[in-house]
């Protein structure tokens, strides 16, 4: 008789990786647990899934022709459908956004009609068992924000400020989670350094100041949010770029990508911990209330920078990597080492995955790229760093910045434009069932 152990441990010590060799060295080979307690959620942004046409600075920018018009996904008139739909899928954390123009079209009218929508999104969402997170400020601004020259202007800070106290008082009985911000390093980046979205800056010290700004924000819509009711959770959210050399033997790329992480990540790593801004040529300021204005830190995490011999790319680890819609690569491994280095940065705060997805049109790819991701989040959890939720972006197609509606597709749940209507992709089925278990089945893996 064959002794019954050694045929049990074989099996659990079998390796199998996966039979695409491009994804292979992505997936896991074994089962990977997620610790019970994990917070799953979903995460949008209002103006991507309201879209209309709102009294905002992306609006404008639509009609003169420098970004694709956004008709919206329908959210803002079935929110509570969409709720049903993702907690059935076992989901209970979404994340959304106050679209700011829609609450104060002009400057000092707040208009409480669309201050109680958003009052009562929240509330549908716990009726659905969704735990809402409210972001503030994402991407968009109000046009009369935007033509009194937006955060570059200090003495602006205070209408913004405002803003944050009175949607936090309207919305905090409501919702316990808030975000002053998210991505403002990107912010600064596209809209002040690279020029690429509103309002299409590129200037090094603008983007500078625009750190500045961003950061005393964050400071201060913290206190603003912490104002209302000190028990609310302030997380903050940034994308992790994890800049790279293409060719790390070459030293000019090294530098160059050194150069972008200590502004990107280093600038924003040491303020949250020391409440010091240190730019290149600037004197350092401290604003002692930056220091861990933070209660959770957010995590986006899509993929990495390379840093080649034409400029910045998509970091790819071997030539056949798998490529997205948008034209980058799949690299989890960035995603774990990022996580760690944030946990370093800032012991003692907790970290949740406040965004990760893919832009595709094809199922096996977003069920492989997530499980990569959500198996490298295991692995940095495993190494210390003390993660406690994943929010895939996102619920269901929305509107991409620059790509419009288009194959840029992050949805776990598809609609048709005509209708509305909605139809759950097999990602979700997948992502339903790897919650359900508690565990990534490599045998699950298309
Ligand atoms: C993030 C943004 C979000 C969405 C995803 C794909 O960087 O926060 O609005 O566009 O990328």
């Amino acid at each position: 008789m064959p002794p019954a152990g050694r045929g049990v441990r074989r099996r659990y010590a079998a390796r199998v990786p996966h039979a695409d060799p491009a994804w292979a060295p992505l997936l896991p080979a074994e089962p990977v647990e997620l610790p019970e307690g994990f917070l799953w959620g979903v995460a949008s942004s209002a103006f991507q899934a309201e879209g209309g046409d709102v009294p905002n600075d992306w609006v404008d920018a639509a009609r003169a022709g420098r970004v694709p018009a956004n008709p919206g996904n329908g959210f803002w008139q079935r929110a509570e459908a969409d709720f049903a739909q993702v907690a059935s899928l076992g989901i209970r954390h979404y994340r959304m956004s106050i679209e700011w123009s829609r609450v104060e079209p002009e400057r000092g009218r707040l208009d409480s009609a669309a201050l109680d929508r958003y009052r009562a999104l929240c509330d549908a969402a716990r009726e659905a068992g969704l735990t809402p997170w409210v972001n503030l400020f994402h991407v968009t601004h109000p046009r009369w924000f935007a033509a009194r020259g937006g955060f570059l202007r200090r003495e602006n800070h205070a209408d913004f400020l405002r803003y944050v106290e009175t949607a936090a008082r309207h919305l905090a009985p409501h919702a316990r989670h808030f975000h002053v911000q998210n991505e403002s390093m990107v912010y600064v980046l596209s809209s002040y350094l690279l020029g690429q979205n509103p309002p299409f800056v590129s200037n090094r010290e603008a983007a500078f100041d625009m750190t500045r700004h961003v950061l005393a924000l964050q400071a201060d819509g913290y206190r603003a949010i912490k104002s209302v009711d000190p028990a609310l959770v302030v997380a903050s959210i940034e994308v992790y770029l994890d800049p790279r050399p293409r060719d790390a033997s070459d030293a000019a790329q090294r530098a160059a990508a050194e150069r972008f992480d200590a502004w990107y990540h280093g600038t924003l790593l040491e303020a949250l911990a020391t409440g010091w801004i240190r730019l290149p040529g600037r004197e350092p300021e401290e604003i002692p209330h930056l220091r861990h204005a933070l209660d959770v830190y957010g995590f986006n995490y899509y993929s990495s920078v390379a840093f080649g011999p034409d400029g910045p790319g998509s970091f790819a680890e071997r030539p056949d990597a798998p490529l997205d819609t948008m034209g980058r690569y799949v690299f989890p491994r960035g995603l774990e080492e990022g996580l760690l280095r944030v946990a370093n940065a800032l012991p003692g705060v907790p970290l949740v995955v406040s965004e990760n997805g893919c832009p595709a049109t094809d199922e096996t790819f977003r069920i492989r790229y997530v499980a990569a991701h959500l198996a490298a989040l295991a692995r940095a959890k495993a190494r210390g760093a003390d993660v406690r939720g994943y929010f895939h972006w996102t619920a269901v197609d929305n509107y991409e910045w620059q790509h419009g509606f288009s194959d840029a597709r992050f949805g776990l749940i598809a609609f048709d434009p005509a209708t509305l209507r909605r139809t759950p992709k097999a990602s979700a089925h997948w992502l339903a069932g790897v919650i359900r278990a508690g565990r990534i089945d490599p045998a699950q893996i298309p």
